[in-house]
This record gives structure tokens, C-alpha cells and sequence, in this order.
């Protein structure tokens, strides 16, 4: 489904993506996980066409995208209609109300009325902002806009969605009923990529993770596989002023070694940031 095979991306003065490699499969929900500047962003421009790469080679369904460009003469178009993006920042029509954001995303699409209106009744249930139709952008919410920016890359029903940071900056429930909405779309047959720096937006979404770190992956593999590597249960220790956590198979050595020991410690079960921490010695936020 989404095939990258060495891509570099040299900006100026920053090697900003470094041979990076990829094969996300058809029907897969699949988390980039990564902090601050670690490429993310630049990885969805270049596969949604926006960005060219400097080298290295791009495919969607079997559409090559390098090179493509912006242009609706050129087979950027077929590609771009497989794909459905919501940048990291909000780029809806703020003047316009939710109506025309999605109209005029249709027209973009050379959808015709009946089709456009239909898919736009359609999408406004499914992302819940139905009675908020004639609502100017400016008037909605954060949490509604991220749902309106969702409705809009669905629009064309692209058959790949590439979401960038989907919940950044918003609270805790409205986070979990993105994540509720996201899980919904990959049961409906959509691929789906997602950039994160939310551990746990990786851990409860993802199919497989790929833990990105200036430009290059270290890893890709199931969240589940990626913390059994160190074991199933953590205990956090403080070693100078640092969090030095250390890991077991099982829960009985775990308390064995707090038996022998002077101190108290909280038993807790290994997560995705642990793994994270393993392979980088930092914290992805
Ligand atoms: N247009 C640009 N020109 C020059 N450098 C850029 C450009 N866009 C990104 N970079 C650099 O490339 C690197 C990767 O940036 P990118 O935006 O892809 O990271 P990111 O993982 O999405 O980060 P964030 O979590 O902050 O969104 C950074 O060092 C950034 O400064
Ligand atoms: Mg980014």
C-alpha cells in the first residue's frame, strides 16, 4: 500500500529524513513516533506530494509520487485521490462555515453536487458535528475543528488517511474520542498513518510503531513486541537524578527483588515509553 525505499531529505543545512525505508500494508493503522523534529512531519509531506524528496522513491497503491509535484495534468492527481491529509496545524477556512470548508474540498475533487452534499451529511454524522453544519470555523472548538480537518481528508474517500499529531493540544477526552473516531475509519478498510509524540496514542492505535529520532528509524514493530523485548513488568528507580527503571519477565522476580531491597517501589507494567527510552535514553515528549 505505501512502499518508501530510501528516502533522504536534505533541507538547507538539516539531513532532516536519512535513508528511510518503510512498507505500510493495506488496511494497517501505522504510528510514526517520534519528538520534536524528528522528520514526521516531513515524511507525510513528502508522501502527500506536498514536498519533493531529495532522494529516494514513494508509492501509494502502486502510484509512484516522486517528483509529482503539484499538478492536475500530471498522474499526481491519482495518487493525491488515494490520499486523504490532515496537516499538524489547522488550515480550515476559518471566515467559511463547515459547509463550504467541505464544499469547497469536494469541488477541489470534481465532485458533483448531489454526491458532494450526500458525502457531506454523511461525514458530519460520522464525525459528530452534524448540527454545527452552518457554524463558521472560527466558532467551533479545537477539538471540533481537528474533527472537521478529519471530515474534510475523508471527503474523496481516499483510501490511505495520513494524519499528522491528529490530537495535539487538545484535553484527555476529547483525545480518546478521536482515538474512538480514528479506530472507526481503519474498520471501514482505510490505511492509516499517523505522526505522534503521544506514547499512548501509539500504544492504543497502532498496528505497528516505528520509533523515529533526527532522520532516521531505529525500529518498526507491533507495540506489543517492542516493550516484550524488555520484559512485562517495571520498576522505577532513581539513580543520581535520573529515572533508571529496571525490568522483568515475570511478576515473581519482581518482588523478589524488592524483598531485597531497603526501599519501596511502585510495580508497574512496561509501556511503549519504556521501549522508546531503551533504544534513544529519551523521552519522546
Ligand atoms: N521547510 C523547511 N526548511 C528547512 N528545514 C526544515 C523545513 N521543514 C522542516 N525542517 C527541519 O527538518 C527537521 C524535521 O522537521 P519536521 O517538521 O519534519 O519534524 P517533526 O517530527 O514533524 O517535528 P514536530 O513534532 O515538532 O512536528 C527539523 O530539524 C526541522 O527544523
Ligand atoms: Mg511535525
Amino acid at each position: 500500500m505505501i512502499k518508501v525505499e530510501n528516502l533522504n531529505k536534505i533541507y538547507k543545512s538539516v539531513h532532516a529524513l536519512k535513508d528511510i525505508n518503510l512498507h505500510v500494508k493495506k488496511g494497517e493503522l501505522f504510528a510514526y513516533l517520534g519528538p520534536n523534529g524528528a522528520g514526521k512531519s516531513t515524511t507525510i509531506r513528502i508522501l502527500t506530494a506536498l514536498t519533493n524528496p531529495t532522494s529516494g522513491s514513494v508509492s501509494i497503491n502502486g502510484f509512484d509520487i516522486k517528483n509529482s509535484g503539484f499538478s492536475f495534468k500530471s498522474n499526481s492527481i491519482k495518487s493525491r485521490q488515494q490520499c486523504g491529509l490532515v496537516p499538524q496545524s489547522i488550515n480550515l477556512d476559518q471566515e467559511l462555515s463547515v459547509y463550504e470548508n467541505l464544499t469547497i474540498h469536494g469541488l477541489l475533487f470534481r465532485m458533483g453536487k448531489s454526491e458532494r452534499n450526500k458525502k457531506i451529511e454523511e461525514l458530519l454524522s460520522y464525525v459528530d458535528l452534524s448540527s454545527r453544519k452552518e457554524s463558521l470555523v472560527k466558532e467551533l472548538s479545537g477539538g471540533m475543528k481537528r474533527r472537521l480537518m478529519i471530515a474534510r481528508a475523508l471527503m474523496h474517500s481516499p483510501s490511505v488517511l495520513f494524519l499528522d499529531e491528529p490530537t495535539v493540544g487538545l484535553d484527555a477526552g476529547m483525545r480518546r474520542k478521536i482515538w474512538g473516531l480514528i479506530k472507526k475509519i481503519q474498520q471501514q478498510g482505510t490505511t492509516i498513518f499517523l505522526t505522534t509524540h503521544y506514547i499512548e496514542e501509539a500504544e492504543f492505535l497502532a498496528d505497528r510503531v516505528a520509533f523515529l529520532d533526527t532522520g532516521t528509524i531505529l525500529v518498526v514493530d507491533t507495540p506489543s513486541n517492542l516493550m516484550s523485548r524488555l520484559g512485562t513488568w517495571a520498576l522505577d528507580r532513581l539513580i543520581e537524578d535520573k529515572m533508571e527503571p529496571i525490568y522483568f519477565n515475570n511478576r515473581e522476580e519482581a518482588n523478589n527483588y524488592i524483598a531485597s531491597q531497603n526501599e519501596s517501589f511502585t510495580l508497574r507494567r512496561v509501556n511503549l515509553e519504556d521501549a522508546f527510552l531503551s533504544m534513544t535514553g529519551k523521552k519522546v515528549k
